[in-house]
């Protein structure tokens, strides 16, 4: 069957970084190892430019068609003046929202050929794979009321409000659930039930659906305070973490530093299945952002963005497998001592974007 990707380079190092995922699944295309339709669209700042919008209906139309969409980023310092609603965030907000997207999965990956970047010691992360699971469309970033008033005295009170339903939890804790099913089969809840009514009942639903239907799945609960101190302290004993809006959004920056290089960042927005097909909506992104100060230049790591089409094939395509060798041709290239320039550490050299593209390939090929 074909697989149809939609991808939206967007600004800054958006085009140099697709153009080695296109340059990766043209050529299992082209060799019949799996077959890959490529549409590609505008979003952001590149959008702005051509329709004076952050991203056309016309796109949203495509991105919907499609199997799964591949996001570069958005964002620069040329459309830092446009008008609020079509400021280049806004393109990835209405895909967000748009398609439901609402569960963010970051992993954490620590390739043992770049422990020695990482913020922490090298016996801490050497083989670190952990995998958090965000609530993504709920929580206090969207709860009513949410606004600043004036006290009249000189004082203001600004006002945010952490809201979620019980569907919302159980929805999040069911991928969390499956995906460890498919990983090291351990979920580590976190909210903070001791001070906020939400936690409280994130705690209650979680710990239901896990009687329910994962009782074989290991469970276990931590304070979000208490994980963010265990995250520095001993990340290897993390399987998958799911957690609210606000926690994850936090706990996942923190994990990012475990790895190295924010180049090396895949993640992936899963939105509900359609009740006809089965079928997930879903985007796929780079942690990273356009990086304009290093665009058009060749120096960008394309490793995030692969490793994001990695996710693509194994969360959307089900293409399991191929998503196995593909990382494994990560490591091997990075145990090879090839290295962009973000990581490059000690290394003699750094390669360009598309060298490290290439190279990838050749791994892949070798597999
Ligand atoms: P950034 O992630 O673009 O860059 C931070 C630093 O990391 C820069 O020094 C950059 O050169 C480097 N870097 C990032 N990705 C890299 C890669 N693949 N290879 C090598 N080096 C890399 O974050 P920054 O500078 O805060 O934001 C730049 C622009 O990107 C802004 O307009 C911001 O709004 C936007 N942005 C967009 C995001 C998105 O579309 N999801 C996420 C974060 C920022
Ligand atoms: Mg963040």
């Amino acid at each position: 069957s074909v697989n149809k990707l939609f991808v939206l380079p967007g600004d800054g190092i958006g085009p140099e970084v697709t153009a080695e995922v296109e340059k990766i699944a043209n050529f299992l295309t082209k060799e019949g190892i799996a077959r890959f339709e490529i549409e590609r669209g505008l979003v952001g700042g590149a959008a702005y430019d051509a329709h004076g919008v952050a991203i056309s209906e016309d796109d949203m139309a495509r991105a919907g068609a499609a199997d799964a969409i591949l996001l570069a980023a958005v964002g620069g310092p040329k459309w830092d003046k446009v008008p609020y609603d079509v400021r280049p965030e806004a393109g990835l907000l209405r895909l967000r929202k748009d398609f439901n997207l609402y569960a963010n999965l970051r992993p954490a990956i620590c390739y043992p050929a770049l422990a020695d970047a990482s913020s922490l010691k090298r016996e801490l992360v050497d083989g670190l794979d952990l995998l958090i699971v965000r609530e993504l469309t709920g929580g206090v970033y969207f709860g009513e009321p949410k606004q600043i008033i004036d006290l009249g005295n000189g004082q203001k009170r600004a006002i945010d409000t952490q809201v979620y339903d019980t569907y919302e939890i159980e929805r999040i804790g069911r991928i969390a659930f499956e995906l460890a099913r498919k990983r090291r089969n351990k979920v580590t809840s976190s909210e903070k039930h001791n001070v906020m009514k939400s936690g409280v009942l994130w705690r209650e639903v979680i710990i239901d659906l896990h009687k329910r239907e994962f009782p074989d799945v290991e469970l276990e609960h931590q304070l979000a305070d208490a994980l963010g101190m265990q995250l520095v302290r001993r990340p290897k004993q993390f399987d998958v973490i799911v957690t609210d809006n606000l926690f994850g959004d936090m706990l996942s920056d923190v994990a990012s530093m475990l790895t190295g290089s924010l180049g090396m960042l895949p993640s992936a927005s899963l939105g509900a299945e359609d009740a006809k097909t089965g079928h997930r909506k879903a985007l796929y992104e780079p942690v990273h952002g356009s990086a304009p100060d290093i665009a058009g230049k060749g120096l960008a790591n394309p490793i995030a963005m692969i490793g994001s089409f990695g996710m693509a094939l194994r969360y959307s395509f089900g293409l399991t497998e191929l998503a196995d060798k593909l990382e494994a041709a990560i490591a091997g290239v990075l145990d090879k001592g090839l290295r962009t320039a973000d990581i490059k550490g000690n290394a003699p050299k750094a390669i360009s974007t598309s060298e490290m593209g290439d190279a990838i390939l050749a791994e892949l090929k070798a597999r």
